[in-house]
């Protein structure tokens, strides 16, 4: 018999920080240390989700607060669970969470080489705004992106 688990989000707490770690350091290319990624959970707990399945923790979103508007620290799904509209769904109830503070954009930084991410925010409706030169440790530039929420 096959069991079926159910995918669940809900708001991270402070023993899911090992998983987030985890996925941010495992799925995208930073120099962000854990140490960092705690800071931002401790600022920010309010706009951080994970997702599970079966208990375990397969993705997440971390956002902030950026000069009066919500931003997209991190976001990532585990390899084996992508393109099953986990990541949409991250970044719809960040959304809704960004909202619910008074916010009215949110902004991202992405590298310039990561296709596929820059797809899947375009689709989401994030538009370019403009690019950081050289904004990555080993030179990438970042181009930023926004949405009005
Ligand atoms: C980016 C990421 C979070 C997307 O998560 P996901 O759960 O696979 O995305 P979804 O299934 O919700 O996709 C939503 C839409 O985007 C599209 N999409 C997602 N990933 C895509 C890709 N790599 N290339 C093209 N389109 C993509 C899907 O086809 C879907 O389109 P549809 O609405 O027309 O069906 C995931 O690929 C990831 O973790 N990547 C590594 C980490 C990363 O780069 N994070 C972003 C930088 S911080």
């Amino acid at each position: 018999m096959e069991i079926e688990y159910e995918v669940q989000i809900r708001k991270a707490t402070e023993a899911d920080l090992r998983d987030i770690v985890r996925l941010w350091k495992g799925n995208i290319r930073t120099i962000n240390t854990s140490s960092d990624i705690a800071d931002l959970y401790h600022s920010f707990e309010r706009y951080f989700f994970v997702v599970t399945m079966a208990d375990k923790v397969i993705g997440f979103v971390g956002g902030a607060i950026r000069r009066g508007h919500g931003h997209i620290s991190g976001l990532a799904v585990d390899k084996g669970y992508r393109m099953e509209e986990i990541g949409k769904r991250l970044l719809k109830i960040v959304d809704h969470e960004f909202r619910a503070s008074g916010f009215d954009k949110v902004t991202l930084e992405v590298r310039k080489s990561n296709w596929g991410a820059i797809r899947f925010y375009k689709k989401q409706g994030y538009k370019r705004a403009y690019l950081i030169k050289g904004y990555y440790a080993d030179g990438e530039d970042a181009i930023v992106y926004e949405k009005k929420i």
